[in-house]
């Protein structure tokens, strides 16, 4: 499984680095946040996707 954050929904609100920063980072250029291009290990999916049912605006994508 991989994240995905759909940059046009994200605001910028830094939820998903926060609960899981092995994942998310935000973008310093952008202001939105970015998924690591990595395959989510087996201890990280669920905070992956507590990030992806916390975002405010639905931007995360885990899959
Ligand atoms: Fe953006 Fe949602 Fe994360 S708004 S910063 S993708 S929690």
């Amino acid at each position: 499984m991989k994240g995905l954050v759909d940059e046009e929904l994200c605001i910028g609100c830094g939820l998903c680095p926060s609960i899981c920063p092995e994942i998310f980072k935000m973008d310093s250029e952008t202001g939105k946040a970015v998924a690591k291009d990595k395959e989510i290990s087996e201890d990280l999916i669920g905070s992956a996707k507590e990030a992806e049912e916390q975002c405010p605006v639905e931007a995360i994508d885990i899959k």
